[in-house]
């Protein structure tokens, strides 16, 4: 649309993405078809589905997902809908299920998806039907990977390999423990934002706000000390002096931390001790939940005697976390008005901001922006 067209200028006379892109509703279904359907995004986190067996329904920017735990101790994903009459398959997580059965007329597909069993399908007591072949209704495969506990979905299933994805925030982060990062015994930091959850991504690829919202966290990562951060598929900005507090152990003491958001629904931050992943699930234009998770390093994730640092890290994020909720949901309020018209960027400190707003455009003008 035309609307996007100022947002690809040079940053110095580029607008933000228009209001119309964070309030109304045919925005947000191009956004479900343009931004997340045609690539990976995160769906949700591996370990919630710990055991074979295990499953869980996932709304992920409104497509209905179903994740399961193989028997092989892979994970899969399939969309969550009965091949028969379309009915949505499974409504709550289920722990151990052999099976997946329709509630309706108790088709009943395998871990893989295959259907399995079709009761009665040939008239009573008779469960197969001339011509009917099961193999051809199986429930319908999404293309799934896991990194970091972190489940990717491609619904395109015509996306670069996960980890061609991947690689170059792999390679940018080769100096992080990536290979010792473990899901930390921490409960998960869950908020409901009333606001898009484009404006949640924005505020993470910014430092400019330390200052005035973090206070706390800029006495230990000023943003006098920070520095942008832009790639193809993620911005977001680093901290050359972010001077942990020692609690757990780390990979070495270099005081270097970085927060990216791996477009479109991942918030990242590496630490040298430390990592964190938040997750955004859109759910209307004004509404976005964010599921946040932690890794320490090797035993200090789950053993007792780190279970106080662990927990002392967790408060933490999360009051940096709560700090943003305010302030953001007041962007969503200032979108509503007719006098915004995308707004400016600084040209020095939003740029990782400005190359998501890009991203964002280019994508929902249909151009592959990588
Ligand atoms: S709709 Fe699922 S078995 Fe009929
Ligand atoms: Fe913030």
């Amino acid at each position: 649309m035309n609307d996007l067209a100022n947002v690809l200028n040079p940053i110095e006379t580029a607008r933000g993405l228009p209001g119309r892109c964070y309030t109304e509703r045919p925005a947000f279904e191009e956004e479900r078809r343009e931004l997340f359907g045609r690539g990976w995004f995160c769906a949700a986190f591996a370990s919630d589905i710990a055991a074979p067996g295990d499953l869980m329904p996932v709304d992920a920017a409104g497509l209905a997902l179903l994740l399961v735990r193989a028997e092989d101790g892979g994970v899969r994903c399939f969309h969550n809908v009965c091949r028969h009459r379309g009915v949505r398959l499974v409504e709550k997580p289920a722990r151990g299920a052999k099976a997946v059965r329709c509630p309706y007329h108790s088709w009943t597909y395998d871990l893989e998806g295959q259907l399995r069993a079709t009761p009665h399908i040939g008239g009573v007591d008779r469960h197969e039907a001339p011509g009917f072949r099961k193999s051809e209704h199986g429930l319908a495969p999404v293309r799934a990977g896991v990194w970091l506990d972190m489940v990717f979905v491609d619904p395109s299933g015509a996306a670069p390999a996960l980890e061609d994805w991947l690689a170059p925030l792999l390679e940018r982060w080769r100096h992080f423990p990536l290979g010792r990062y473990r899901p930390a015994e921490a409960e998960p930091i869950r908020f409901r934002l009333g606001a898009n959850w484009k404006l949640a991504v924005e505020n993470y690829c910014e430092a400019y706000h330390l200052p005035w919202i973090h206070p706390e966290l800029n006495r230990i990562s000023p943003l006098a000390d920070h520095y942008p951060i832009v790639d193809a598929a993620f911005s977001g900005q680093g901290s050359h002096c972010y001077a942990a507090r020692g609690e757990l152990p780390a990979a070495d003491d270099r005081p270097l931390a970085e927060y990216v958001a791996l477009y479109p629904n991942l918030l990242l931050g590496a630490h040298m001790d430390h990592f964190f992943a938040m997750r955004l699930d859109p759910l209307a234009p004004d509404l976005t939940v964010e599921d946040a998770r932690l890794w320490c390093l090797d035993d200090a994730a789950a053993a007792p005697a780190w279970a106080g640092a662990r927990a002392r890290l967790r408060a933490r994020w999360e009051d940096v976390f709560r700090e943003d909720i305010g302030i953001v949901e007041r962007m969503q309020q200032g979108r509503g008005s007719p006098a915004f018209d995308g707004g400016c960027f600084s040209p020095v400190m939003d740029g990782p901001n400005h190359a998501f707003h890009r991203w964002a455009a280019l994508r929902a003008g249909g151009a592959d922006p990588a």
